[in-house]
């Protein structure tokens, strides 16, 4: 497993290596999942008006492709500007599920200012996989990524 430090040197350095757009977003999907053995499922979502529409993504294909806001745990990270994390997905009344075998999940959002321009979501088949550690990691990480985001949408 890599350390925090080291998975952010790798994306940033990728990343420069990407083009804009969705070369960087798959690079980043690529990067985190492997960064880590309790990263069962990593994806992107960018939100398109008012749905949360699935992006790059490593791992077992989702069923949930477009999510409205406010909908999941993906669509109130979006609804909320902030990130969430699931110990148990079970006991959450809000989980859309994607694989029986998810234990736990964080959603961190992409931001420009107050605007949310997408997610990273990462569910893990380990119960609480997702510690201060990881939020800190996937939020540097959601930082790094807002600006191509923000390109790619053409702002
Ligand atoms: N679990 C998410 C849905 C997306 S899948 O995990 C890939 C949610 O509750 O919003």
């Amino acid at each position: 497993m890599q350390t925090h430090d080291a998975t952010l040197d790798r994306l940033r350095t990728e990343l420069a290596g990407a083009d804009a757009g969705q070369a960087a977003l798959e690079t980043a999907v690529r990067v985190l999942k492997d960064s880590r053995p309790s990263y069962t499922w990593v994806g992107i979502y960018l939100l398109h008006g008012n749905e949360l529409v699935l992006g790059p993504f490593a791992g077992k294909p989702s069923p949930h492709v477009r999510i409205p806001l406010g909908r999941g745990i993906c669509g109130a990270a979006a609804a909320e500007r902030a990130t969430i994390v699931v110990d148990d997905v079970n006991a959450d009344p809000r989980y859309l599920a994607c694989s029986v075998d998810t234990k736990s999940e964080i959603v961190v959002p992409i931001m420009e200012g107050t605007d949310v321009l997408g997610e990273i979501d990462v569910d893990s088949d380990l119960p609480a996989a997702f510690g201060p550690a990881d939020r800190e990691l996937l939020e540097a990480a959601a930082a790094m990524l807002a600006p191509r985001v923000a390109a790619r949408k053409g702002r």
